[in-house]
């Protein structure tokens, strides 16, 4: 049985705008709270490397069943009957997992329909960006379960949020509500939840008006830099830079722009 549901759409077609191709990738797993198992983690990475080949697909959205949970974190009951060895094996699928969704050239929204708890979070820490419905909440509560974030929790956190707020969230434990996510940056934008796949969808459209190798060159620019020494950064975005200016995109969007027009990127 399939651990996702894949849907395709086409995105945007605003006045004189091109559809674009988005895909909505939604956790089947309600009952157990979208929690993570091992299957589920081994078909994300299928999907991730089948995105990552596929150049007409230009935003993935992340979302779950329901509205009670996007991901509870790890599958507790499946963990229940782990050895060591196999808690191991979780974790490097979970790091193969997400670093895949990461990497994607393509830009990943996590629509947060309900609670992102534990690796849960760390699942929409690994995509670019996050909308969520209002009521939810997220945290990361490992440290009052006798264990440490180990999905990147601790890496990537203090890389969103700064890490005076990611040192308080991670070693408390403590859930945050939507207003107090948007406003240290962790999610961008809550709406209600009823207006929550249109969000995600109009923000899937205004990613994908824009160029997408600009997309992936600005995502790698961003993601490689960030740890840099200043130097090192500006290097690195300026190797990104070069590979911009051949393509037909360019040519695309000045000649769009002498003709007062929106411009039509094929990804060339
Ligand atoms: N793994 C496996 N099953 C889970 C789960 C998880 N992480 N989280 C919830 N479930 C299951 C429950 O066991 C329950 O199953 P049952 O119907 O067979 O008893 C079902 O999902 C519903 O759980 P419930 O807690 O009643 O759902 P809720 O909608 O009231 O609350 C959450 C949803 C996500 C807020 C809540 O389930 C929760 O806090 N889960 C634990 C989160 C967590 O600490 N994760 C680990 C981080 S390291």
């Amino acid at each position: 049985m399939s651990e996702f549901l894949i849907e395709r759409m086409a995105a945007g077609a605003g006045a004189g705008e091109a559809p674009a191709d988005v895909e909505r990738w939604t956790i089947l797993g309600e009952a157990r709270r979208n929690s993570l198992t091992m299957a589920m983690l081994r078909e994300l990475g299928e999907h991730a490397a089948r995105a990552a080949r596929d150049r007409a697909l230009r935003v993935v959205i992340l979302t779950g069943q329901g509205e009670r949970a996007f991901c509870a974190g790890a599958d507790l009951k499946e963990r229940a009957r782990m050895g060591d060895g196999d808690v191991a094996g979780f974790h490097r699928a979970l790091r193969a997992a997400l670093g895949a969704l990461e990497a994607l050239p393509q830009p990943v929204v996590a629509a947060l329909n309900g609670a992102a708890l534990g690796g849960g979070l760390e699942l929409a820490l690994a995509c670019d960006l996050r909308v969520a419905a209002e009521g939810i909440e997220v945290g990361l509560p490992e440290v009052g379960l006798g264990i440490i974030p180990g999905g990147g929790g601790t890496a990537r956190l203090p890389r969103i949020v700064g890490m005076g707020r990611a040192t308080e969230l991670v070693l408390t434990g403590r859930r945050v509500g939507m207003a107090e996510a948007v406003a240290m940056g962790l999610v961008t934008q809550a709406v209600p939840a009823a207006g929550l796949a249109e969000a995600a969808l109009a923000l899937a459209a205004r990613l994908a008006r824009n160029s997408p190798i600009s997309l992936r060159q600005a995502k790698q620019a961003l993601r490689g830099g960030w740890h840099l020494p200043l130097e090192g950064a500006l290097d690195l975005e300026n190797r990104l830079y070069q590979p911009c200016l051949p393509t037909r995109d360019r040519q695309e969007a000045l000649r769009a722009f002498a003709e007062r027009r929106p411009p039509r990127f094929t990804g060339e």
